[in-house]
């Protein structure tokens, strides 16, 4: 088992003349990665400019931690866990996995498993033999006492001579039983051990990716790399394994980095989570604290499903935020974040779960209902500010409005109704920078 240590991690591709990054990546000139790092090798000097796809990534992953990698979709998340197996070459920056300086290391030599998206078996091997081929090649997950040890060409006579017998009363060297106590502790732990003489066209989706993860596990690895292994299984069996990755994390203690953009995943599966965006960490923080504490607006719209409302204000004094629709006294806990803003405007963040409905009140929200979901144990509501007030101010238009309500309240679409709003919840962010802005405790 190993801590993983990123530092000051940057990537970058050659981008060919011409070519056009897409939104989530940033086109620098050459100049500036080299500046910054002083190590831009390797890029061919045809490529006028370079996509950077990581920059500045560092990162602690501690020994026995699960971390999870949660981005939308291009943010960099396996281009930084290809970068730490050692799939693709590093612009800037360092690698440590253990005490190991790991930069120039091929991927064999990193003691690290890596299980993918796709399941990638060798379709032609049964599940025993998939799990049993990393181990027969390696020596890692295996460890047999010098003490025990025969000699090599003994073995081989002994394995020669009992062929041609029935299975059972083969000899089958030291070796290649300590593969298969292996195998079957693993495949038992998955509860795949029916399963081994099965080949891979003869499991389900989810058999397949326990024996994936099966296969990574068996080599007793110091990391686990993981890149969205369950986004191919449906929903059930996603959160069934889901559960079981975690379980068998803990049993074993070994080191996992995890990438997903799932954020039900990120914040069920973590220790802590990354959140990326743009090739940057955006923040790196406990599930919960990410929830109740977002740094910055990207961070809080991301974590939360449906996902935080935002709203913009104008600061009145140090108690009073006005929106043409309602305002707001806010506790004095907020006054001397609302001196600096007086006279200018803040965004205001509110999650779905943190609006009620109320009375008529100055301090509510006049919404009507556009969209009613009833899913049983909650209702969610899409709700617009009432159109005869929208209409004489519509620069202030948000989008819609999103509540959570219990589910034995009525509401229909059509209804025009009052949102309260938990004032212990409320996020204050700046509009220019997304920075969340702290009240006093
Ligand atoms: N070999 C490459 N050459 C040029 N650009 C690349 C290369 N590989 C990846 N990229 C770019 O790097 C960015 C990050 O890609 P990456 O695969 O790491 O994203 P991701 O966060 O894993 O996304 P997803 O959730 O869709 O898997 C993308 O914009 C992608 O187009
Ligand atoms: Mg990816």
């Amino acid at each position: 088992m190993a801590q993983v240590v990123l530092e000051n991690i940057y990537k970058s591709y050659a981008a060919r003349k011409g070519e056009r990054s897409d939104a989530s990546v940033a086109i620098e000139p050459l100049v500036s990665p080299v500046d910054e790092t002083g190590l831009i090798a390797g890029l061919p000097s045809s490529a006028t400019t370079a996509v950077s796809v990581l920059r500045r990534i560092n990162l602690t992953v501690q020994d026995g931690e699960f971390m999870v990698l949660v981005g939308p979709s291009g943010c960099g998340k396996s281009t930084l866990l290809r970068l730490i197996a050692g799939l693709e070459q590093l612009t800037g920056g360092n690698i440590w996995v253990g005490d190991a300086l790991v930069n120039d290391l091929p991927p064999k030599q990193r003691d690290i498993a890596m299980v993918f998206q796709s399941y990638a078996l060798y379709p032609h091997m049964t599940v025993y033999n998939n799990l049993a081929f990393g181990l027969r090649r390696t020596q890692s997950g295996i460890r047999i006492k010098s003490s025990q040890k025969l000699p090599g060409w003994v073995e081989n006579m002994a394995v020669a001579a009992t062929r041609s017998l029935p299975k059972n009363l083969r000899y089958s060297s030291q070796r290649e039983r300590a593969v298969d106590q292996r195998v079957r502790t693993v495949a038992q732990m998955l509860q795949i051990d029916p399963l081994l003489q099965r080949l891979p066209k003869q499991l389900s989706g989810g058999q397949k990716q326990r024996v994936a993860l099966g296969r990574a596990m068996a080599r007793n690895p110091q990391v686990f790399l993981m890149d969205e292994p369950l986004s191919n299984l449906d929903a059930k069996l996603r959160a069934e394994t889901r559960a079981q990755i975690v379980k068998l994390q803990r049993q074993l203690g070994t080191t996992t980095i995890y990438v997903t953009h799932d954020q039900t995943e990120a914040m069920t599966m973590g220790d802590r989570i990354a959140v990326m965006n743009a090739g940057q960490i955006q923040q790196l923080a406990t599930p919960l604290e990410l929830y109740n504490r977002p740094a910055n607006r990207f961070v809080a719209e991301f974590i939360g499903s449906p996902p935080m409302n935002f709203l913009t204000m104008q600061v009145k004094s140090d108690r009073l935020l006005a929106h043409s629709h309602f305002h707001l006294s806010l506790s004095p806990a907020w006054a001397s974040v609302l001196q600096q803003y007086t006279g200018r405007s803040l965004l205001l963040g509110i999650r779905p779960e943190h609006l009620n409905l109320g009375d008529a009140n100055e301090q509510h929200l006049p919404v009507q209902v556009e969209l009613v979901e009833a899913l049983g144990n909650e209702t969610y509501l899409s709700t617009t500010f009432e159109q005869s007030l929208a209409k004489t101010d519509l620069d202030l238009l948000p989008g819609m409005l999103h509540a959570r309500i219990e589910p034995d309240q009525t509401v229909r679409v059509g209804d025009a109704l009052w949102l309260s709003i938990q004032m212990d919840k409320v996020h204050l962010f700046d509009p220019e920078t997304g920075m969340a802005l702290r009240a006093q405790v």
